[in-house]
């Protein structure tokens, strides 16, 4: 059997010891730095023979010790295995974006305080430090009074004000051709730009860098009028809804939202992922993965302002199960993976959304 060491793997110093981070398993270990000569020489895959071969200068039980803990660790993948072939599918599928990409896999599935902690746990969980200022002001500045400006009767402003994130919703269902609104205004296809040699580039209604469109999005129906209890994948170009075969309950919302409750009442979750590669392809440097962040903020901005429009009640979160999306969505969370959801409801009778008394710490 051979093994090879995993790709996904940084090390580091804290505090005067060697760390090793697996980026896409989420585990890290104290290490001696012998073990980097180890993982060094599993770069090309070899059998634990090879190795004591290769580490004869130390004691055999000693070398193989090592090994069996750095394959505990999942640093050392055996060549071949599930484990292996994810492990590589990062490399292959975000190579130019390595090792900086790796804050994405790190910070994925990352636990959050339960929502219904008691509010002193929850103050205890934040720095003791007092919460730095909320507005910036630049000492020794000379500044000018603004004209006010009045939102009137101008639909866009009242629009604009009139947003807000809703955690509690009316009963009902809402309507197909709404949902159908949402989704053409926020991620449908407006048209298409002529980019030389980039080709024809579809354009939305968000800006989009490079006009990549790495954004896809599928909507997990709970209460749609006209549609059945299901996810969908939204096919911008045409305008359609592809159902896919996932089995859907009425727990889902919130459980794909990190267990918050108050989303357990949405009609609608609008799930935003990323084919990264679209932008990659392109941006062939790290930082270009800002872009893709930015673009889920640009395209949920204009979720819950069409949503508000409408008369629904939008709300954002970021705080989600990735993993357990991505495996209902059936993507495989590399490639492709789940970033930001957006979702709505009916505006609740008595709608409280500027009370943030129900806002969990997660967001
Ligand atoms: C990126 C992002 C993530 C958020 N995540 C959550 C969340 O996990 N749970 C939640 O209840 N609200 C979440 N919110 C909503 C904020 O709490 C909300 O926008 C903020 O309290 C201001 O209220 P407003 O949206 O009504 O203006 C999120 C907002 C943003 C922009």
């Amino acid at each position: 059997m051979k093994f090879n060491s995993a790709s996904c793997q940084f090390a580091y110093w804290n505090g005067g010891r060697l760390r090793i981070a697996n980026y896409l398993t989420r585990r890290t270990f104290s290490a001696n730095p012998i073990a980097l000569d180890v993982i060094g020489f599993f770069f090309t895959p070899a059998t634990i023979e090879d190795a004591l071969v290769e580490f004869r200068c130390y004691s055999p039980k000693s070398v193989a010790t090592a090994i069996l803990e750095l394959i505990d660790a999942q640093l050392l993948l055996e060549y071949g295995s599930a484990d292996w072939k994810r492990d590589r599918l990062v490399k292959s599928s975000w190579g130019p974006w390595l090792p900086e990409g790796g804050f994405h896999f790190m910070t994925k599935d990352t636990p959050y305080i339960p929502w219904d902690w008691p509010i002193r746990e929850k103050i205890k969980a934040l720095p003791p430090t007092p919460a730095p200022a909320q507005f910036k002001t630049i000492r020794g500045t000379h500044s000018i009074r603004l004209p006010l400006h009045e939102i009137g009767t101008d639909t866009f402003y009242k629009t604009l004000h009139a947003r807000r994130t809703h955690r509690e919703f009316g009963k009902g269902a809402v309507s197909l051709q709404k949902v159908s609104q949402l989704l053409q205004t926020t991620w449908g296809v407006q048209g298409y730009i002529e980019a030389n040699v980039f080709g024809r580039l579809p354009y939305k209604t968000s800006p989009s860098g490079g006009a990549r469109q790495p954004i896809e999005v599928y909507l997990l129906a709970l209460r749609v009028d006209g549609l059945n209890r299901g996810i969908y994948h939204y096919q911008a170009r045409d305008n359609r809804l592809a159902r896919l075969p996932a089995k859907v309950d009425s727990r889902m919302a919130a459980s794909f939202c990190a267990d918050q409750p108050y989303f357990a009442g949405a009609a609608a979750l609008f799930i935003m992922t990323a084919v990264f590669a679209r932008t990659m392809w392109k941006y062939g440097t790290a930082r270009a993965y800002r872009i893709v962040l930015l673009e889920t903020g640009h395209l949920c901005q204009t979720f819950c302002l069409t949503a508000t429009r409408i008369g629904l009640a939008p709300f954002s979160t970021a705080a989600l199960k990735d993993s357990l999306i991505e495996k209902a969505l059936g993507i495989d969370g590399i490639s492709e993976s789940v970033l930001y959801v957006a979702g709505v409801g009916l505006v609740a009778d008595h709608s409280n959304a500027a009370n943030l008394s129900a806002t969990g710490s997660a967001s």
